[in-house]
């Protein structure tokens, strides 16, 4: 699947933009995904010479590398499963991920042993097969763009094999502050900065995250060097998403969550608290849930009168820590309905399995949005229930969502520690009255759609050329 010219723009990520199952016949069916960069690079057009390199995630990739078949513009790696699993759930997701979301919980864990050392040297191996492919891939003088914490190596190696290349590294998580990223052993700390500092511009989505990776290299590194840093708040795509909203499959899912939700015993709708996320631990979904029970704990009013409508969808499933806490979400969300639940009310309204248009859905009937994470690089479902939801709802917003940033001035805004705090933003988001709510949300909605996908990349492609 290599391309068949030398590329003038190329993108590096774990997770490429299409995905490949073998049918029973044993053809390829090939997923799509969505996302800012897969908006970015349609924005710049079939002509540009642009290229995406990304693992081959599933046997299907693997087949497509197989048989030469395969999307153009995109070549897929196929690095030894071993080695990815390596790099992927040890490194990337069991500790830069822990870090940089700062979710560590002493004194079991971190603790760098022989194991993480192997587990580092195929993440080294990991960032070197991108690094050559790009190498391999670029046109003289061309832009890469790395993307994230998986591929925080790969701007040092590849300057090494092609110093006429301009490269920006782009991260979509947070970012530690010193104290917190100096738990990882000295020397790999030294490797991820520098190699990170290897491109030309590195970009972040807030300020926050800049400033703490500015503050991480004055500690351990001699400073930032020749490369600058930029900070893009990536949006929502409002016009994607309005489309996508009115499809009739939303609509249909919307029948069957209106039915879900039900109606109080006075004939009147039950409000609508909602929240979408992968089922992460920084996402924060147990305390969301704690602080749903004790809304319910402290306000009778709210019985029969409201639902907590929470979609968890899975995630890294490979990784015990995340199948633990899926099982956590779905014992409490059955512990609130056993405690509160009749015959006719369902309070939590928990669904796993993942259905983008049913997610839509929910975002329209939404009156209050809860997003509460720990720790988040954005979080774009802050941004994008605002934008759908069909009579402006209300946003509950951790103060530790990137989101925050540029949201916070009329989301209600949370410690995502404080239960109970959380709880009071919830009454107080569901007793809004309804032109303050309609004003916010207006507000809320253009925040969110400042800065769509496509310029978003765009943006950072033009500021990595100048
Ligand atoms: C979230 C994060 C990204 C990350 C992605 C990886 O979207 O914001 O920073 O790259 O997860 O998810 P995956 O399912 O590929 O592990």
């Amino acid at each position: 699947m290599a391309s068949t010219q030398a590329a003038q723009v190329l993108v590096a990520s774990n997770r490429g933009p299409v995905s490949y199952q073998v049918d029973e016949d044993g053809s390829l069916h090939a997923r799509r995904g969505g996302g800012g960069l897969v908006s970015g690079l349609s924005a710049i057009g079939p002509d540009a010479g642009a290229l995406w390199v990304c693992s081959a995630l599933t046997d299907g990739d693997r087949e497509a590398i197989r048989r030469g078949t395969g999307e153009p513009g995109v070549r897929m790696l196929d690095i030894p499963p071993p080695i990815h699993a390596d790099a992927y759930n040890g490194i990337a997701n069991s500790v830069l991920w822990f870090v940089h979301h700062m979710l560590y919980q002493t004194p079991l864990e971190p603790s760098f042993d022989a194991d993480f050392r192997r587990q580092w040297s195929s993440y080294e191996t990991y960032n070197r097969a991108f690094a050559e492919a790009l190498a391999e891939e670029a046109a003289p003088h061309a832009t890469a763009v790395v993307q994230d914490y998986h591929l925080t190596l790969v701007p040092g190696m590849l300057r090494a094999l092609r110093p006429d290349l301009r490269i920006g590294h782009f991260s979509h998580t947070p970012w530690a502050p010193p104290e917190y990223f100096r738990l990882l052993p000295d020397d790999i700390a030294a490797q991820i900065l520098h190699g990170m500092l290897g491109a030309d511009r590195l970009g972040f989505l807030t300020h926050r995250w800049a400033d703490a990776f500015k503050a991480c290299c004055d500690a351990f590194t001699d400073g930032l060097g020749d490369t600058s840093i930029g900070v893009h708040g990536l949006g929502a795509d409002a016009d994607f998403l309005r489309d996508r909203a009115h499809q009739p499959d939303v609509a249909d899912r919307m029948t069957t969550l209106r039915t879900e939700i039900g109606t109080a015993a006075d004939g009147t709708p039950r409000r609508t608290i909602v929240r979408v996320d992968r089922t992460e631990l920084s996402k924060n979904i147990v305390r969301g849930l704690h602080a749903y029970r004790h809304l319910l704990d402290t306000r009778p009013e709210w019985h029969d009168r409201v639902t907590h409508v929470a979609f968890a969808y899975p995630s890294r499933q490979d990784l015990a820590v995340y199948r633990d806490y899926t099982a956590e979400v779905e014992r409490v969300a059955r512990s609130i309905n056993d405690a509160y639940g009749t015959p006719t009310w369902t309070p939590v309204v928990l669904h796993v399995e993942d259905d983008f248009a049913r997610s839509l859905a929910a975002y329209r009937l939404a009156d209050v949005a809860l997003v509460n994470p720990i720790r988040d690089g954005m979080n774009l479902v802050a941004k994008e229930v605002p934008v759908v939801s069909d009579e402006g709802c209300a946003l509950v917003l951790s103060r530790e969502a990137g989101a925050y940033e540029e949201l916070g001035e009329d989301a209600i805004v949370v410690n995502p520690y404080d239960v109970v705090q959380t709880a009071e933003a919830l009454h107080t988001a569901l007793t809004m009255p309804p032109a303050e709510r309609a004003d916010r949300a207006k507000r809320l909605a253009a925040a969110a759609t400042a800065l769509p996908p496509a310029r978003w990349f765009l943006d950072q492609l033009n500021e990595l050329k100048s």
